[in-house]
């Protein structure tokens, strides 16, 4: 039996033998609550006041958690997200709640105006979306959505359905958004990566100009801190890169900003791991997939490794270069299987020097470094850490055999998530809540922390042949 499914069919209760953290009974019922709070009736919204539409990846990381406490309403969950995708198989980051007042998020549907401007790319008549996308964690999460209960999977032909619009998925983002050539995805505007204001993006952001400060309104500042906000600035040219790629019809060219991002392509390829698995359910080998897959993390390291740095930078596809700029992004790759045990012994070595902190300065990673110029303990992926990408290098620590410190890091992504009500991000040195409180996929990981102490992407069936690194 493949080793993934075995530990996610463990029963709750023994995950909670295995850890104890104090109040675990209470901590689980508190999370579960936030995504009851959350759902919408189809889908869960990252956060009631803030973000009140779904996200993209915010809903595969809630399916995540959500497979634990209702396998079929994480079904649903990544079934609502696939139905607004695009002809041309992009999954867009925001499908939009009709119900929900225009003025409560900004930028709202006739912003977009998905169903008319996205009209040649393929998106759909019946929902408004946006017209960009987010990290590709859904091929990953259907997968573990289908481990916590393969019954009822079967029982629905959940895989089934998914798995076309999934692979489609992936076809777009390796053949449409190829933009440098050399194999890997690339984001046209920094709320693709997910990490909106990282200072990766200040030198390829420097060159758009913002749109005027008078020509749309924020609602983001309704209900976050300014200080823990990205700038009006930086807005202005958010707003403009989204309005240029609006009225180009959608069309992938490179023009303002195209960056290829160490995490977004990390989870492009741990997601093709899953794809492999899913194939291999419904019947195929999935061999070439985890070849591709395999191929992918040699062109990530090809062309996104930094020696000097100790770890994975963005490449500026205007230009060129390596962006010298330390991200968490850099360190996600960590996921990954098939990364060589050198690069994966040299990650875990920056994630807990200097620049990250991990389990000496701060106890949960940094979105940034803590020593660059742009660092801020507060202000949106400058410097905050996130529990997402916490979550994502706690796997990846257990993957690579630290198991130590995987368990810290999860003992304080559980306190911490308990202590602040489940926050939106929090101060690496403190555990300050910021941002929004009751957030889905804080919520959602920590339910998945709290049930499967242990977890592989790695395919460990003696069917697979693969060629997983074993
Ligand atoms: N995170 C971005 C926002 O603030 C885009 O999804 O809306």
């Amino acid at each position: 039996m493949d080793r993934t499914a075995q530990l996610v069919a463990r029963p709750p209760e023994s995950a909670v033998a295995y850890d104890r953290p104090p109040r675990a009974g209470v901590l689980h019922d508190r999370a579960a609550r936030v995504l009851e709070e959350n759902w919408t009736g189809s889908s869960t919204v990252p956060s009631r006041g803030l973000y009140p539409h779904q996200w993209s990846w915010d809903s595969a990381f809630i399916a995540i958690g959500l497979r634990h406490i209702s396998p079929l309403r994480a079904q649903s969950e990544l079934e609502t997200l696939l139905a607004a995708q695009w002809a041309d198989g992009r999954v867009p980051h925001i499908v939009f709640n009709p119900a929900v007042p225009l003025d409560a998020y900004f930028p709202s549907p006739d912003f977009w105006r998905s169903s008319t401007a996205g009209h040649a790319a393929g998106a759909p008549r019946a929902v408004e979306t946006s017209g960009i996308v987010q990290p590709p964690v859904h091929a990953l999460a259907a997968w573990l959505v289908h481990c916590a209960d393969p019954e009822l999977s079967r029982g629905r032909g959940f895989l089934a359905r998914v798995y076309p619009r999934l692979a489609a998925w992936h076809r777009y983002l390796l053949h449409h958004r190829d933009l440098g050539g050399g194999g890997l995805a690339s984001v046209v505007h920094p709320w693709e990566q997910g990490m909106d204001n990282a200072p990766s993006w200040d030198a390829p952001l420097a060159r758009v100009v913002p749109a005027p400060a008078r020509s749309f309104r924020r609602a983001d500042l309704d209900h976050g801190a300014a200080e823990d906000r990205p700038t009006d600035l930086d807005y202005g040219r958010y707003v403009r890169l989204a309005a240029d790629y609006r009225d180009e019809g959608y069309a992938d060219v490179v023009s303002g900003f195209a960056v290829e991002d160490p995490s977004f392509n990390a989870l492009l390829i741990a997601s093709e791991h899953a794809l492999a698995r899913i194939a291999r359910e419904l019947g195929a080998t999935g061999t070439a997939r985890h070849a591709r897959a395999e191929r992918l993390t040699a062109a990530l390291i090809e062309r996104l490794w930094d020696p000097a740095a100790g770890m994975f930078l963005c490449r500026d596809l205007r230009g060129g270069a390596l962006v010298p700029e330390r991200g968490v992004s850099g360190l996600i790759p960590l996921l990954l299987p098939a990364l060589p045990r050198d690069t994966a012994a040299t990650l875990v070595r920056t994630l807990t020097g200097p620049h990250f902190g991990l389990g000496a300065t701060t106890r949960l990673a940094p979105s940034y470094d803590l020593l660059g110029e742009a660092f801020d303990p507060h202000r949106y992926w400058r410097g905050p850490a996130w529990f997402n990408t916490n979550w994502l290098l706690e796997r990846g620590l257990r993957l690579h055999g630290e198991r130590d410190r995987a368990d810290a890091l999860r003992r304080s992504l559980l306190d911490t998530a308990g202590a602040t009500d489940f926050a939106e991000y929090v101060d690496p040195y403190t555990g300050e809540a910021c941002g929004a409180t009751g957030f889905g996929w804080t919520a959602a990981l920590t339910l998945d922390l709290l049930h499967t102490p242990t977890f592989d992407i790695r395919a460990k069936d003696t069917r697979d042949k693969g060629g997983d690194r074993g």
